[in-house]
């Protein structure tokens, strides 16, 4: 297991890639089950997740190519087994994202329950409640849902929640069902909208997407699929904080400001100057940032993927300012290990309270989950000294060779071995 090691204080300054989404690219690939032709998806970041994804995809007879780096050609026309194991969908919970696709094509699919994870409960009630809309007929035993239907048949879906995996299960399911399905209270977020393109690419009727009511008139059967993956705005996200919390300034190249015009508020309120392209977005941060107040919300609101990132900028703020996490139930695992560099921050329920600080101190942290992980690295950017980030895995997550990026913007960052 590795570590990254950070000496802290220097400012960052330079150009960075977004590279493709990570939760686009996911149930893309997921959506390649719904079809016997090849499929082409670019833009692929390369993370841990999506190495997982292949490795599931390939286990149910699926055929996987990488021509070129960020291409993938998938080829789902042999895939017969309809069964995702546990060691995979726990080491990942979109592999969830099986269950509409190989239900809607197969009339059968049995899915590990994904279990807790360190942010929360998570459960998959509103995936399930979708589907049964839909009329398969589901059951759950030994840790499984089996879910089965000679077809799948149009129906009209209310989500409990906008849940963003669940509108994906069931949008894919969707595609291929007799009939018009209506999802309302869909989640917004632009993933869902890059797998509704892709899907409409392949042939599926769909519309809405991108509102909370989608409708989906289903055919046959699907079509090959070619599409490029959107840039990661949870990634670009990072970087440009991590511009702002070293006073650096600093161009994210391919993030689009329109997927992150809730963060780029927060970051003008509190002092950053905002230079939005068609596809890039710089930042410059030259006073100490002033705190802002924020509450997570479903897109277009401020994320939740975001929360912890913007939790370390507040650290070394000028003020008092409260940030209330309404999406996850246990989304502060980065609190304690900030307390240890100094923080000064106050939980209660769902709100911290964060009153700025001059500086944070550089100390050996750990973190529990990936966005957590992250933003204890940007601490230890904007930190006097050493800090040491442990369990390096859930970086490599979700954010392609991080230190590299990083050291290449002016942070002396590094990779070691435990
Ligand atoms: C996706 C993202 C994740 C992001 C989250 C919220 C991917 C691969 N992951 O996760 O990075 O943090 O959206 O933006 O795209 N819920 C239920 N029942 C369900 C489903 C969800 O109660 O059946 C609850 C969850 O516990 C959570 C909330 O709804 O509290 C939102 O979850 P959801 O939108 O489903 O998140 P994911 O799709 O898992």
């Amino acid at each position: 297991m590795d570590k990254i090691v950070i000496e802290g204080g220097h400012r960052l300054g330079g150009t960075i890639d977004a590279g493709g989404a990570k939760n686009a690219a996911l149930p893309l690939l997921f959506a390649t089950l719904l079809t016997d032709e090849l499929c082409r998806l670019k833009n692929v970041p390369d993370v841990a997740d999506i190495r997982t994804t292949c490795r599931l995809l390939e286990q149910l007879g699926a055929r996987i190519r990488r021509p070129k780096p960020g291409e993938f050609l998938v080829d789902c026309s042999s895939v017969g087994a309809s069964e995702a194991p546990y060691e995979l969908v726990r080491k990942m919970r979109a592999s969830f994202l099986t269950l509409g696709p190989l239900l809607a094509r197969f009339g059968r699919a049995r899915v590990s329950q994904p279990g807790g994870c360190a942010i929360g409960s998570r459960p998959v009630d509103i995936h399930l409640a979708a589907l049964a809309r839909l009329g398969a007929t589901i059951e759950q035993e030994h840790g499984y849902v089996d879910a089965h239907a000679q077809r799948l048949e149009g129906g009209h879906v209310i989500l409990e929640g906008p849940s963003v995996g669940a509108t994906e299960n069931v949008m894919m399911a969707a595609t291929l069902a007799d009939g018009k399905t209506l999802i309302e209270n869909a989640a917004r977020e632009p993933e869902i909208v890059d797998l509704a393109t892709a899907l409409r690419g392949m042939g599926a009727g769909i519309r809405g997407d991108g509102s909370s009511v989608i409708e989906i008139e289903g055919v046959e059967s699907l079509g090959a699929m070619k599409h490029t993956v959107i840039p990661d705005r949870i990634v670009a996200g990072t970087y440009l904080i991590a511009g702002a919390i070293t006073g650096g300034a600093v161009l994210v190249r391919g993030a689009r400001p329109d997927h992150l015009s809730s963060l780029l508020d927060v970051l003008s309120r509190m002092g950053c100057r905002v230079a939005r392209e068609a596809d890039s977005v710089a930042i410059t941060m030259e006073n100490v940032p002033r705190s802002v107040s924020v509450a997570t919300a479903p897109y277009p609101g401020f994320p939740t993927d975001l929360q912890a990132q913007l939790m370390a900028l507040l650290c070394v703020s000028d003020g008092l300012a409260t940030v209330d996490e309404t999406i996850f139930e246990n989304r502060f695992m980065h609190v304690q290990e900030l307390v240890r560099m100094g923080a000064d921050i106050r939980l209660n329920g769902h709100r911290a309270t964060v009153r700025g600080l001059r500086s944070l101190s550089g100390a050996p942290v750990m973190a529990t989950d990936l966005r957590a992980s992250v933003c204890l690295v940007l601490a230890g950017l904007a930190a006097e000294g050493t800090t040491e980030v442990l369990r390096v895995y859930h970086l490599d997550r979700g954010y392609e060779r991080i230190e590299e990026k990083l050291s290449a913007l002016g942070a002396e960052i590094r990779r070691e071995p435990m």
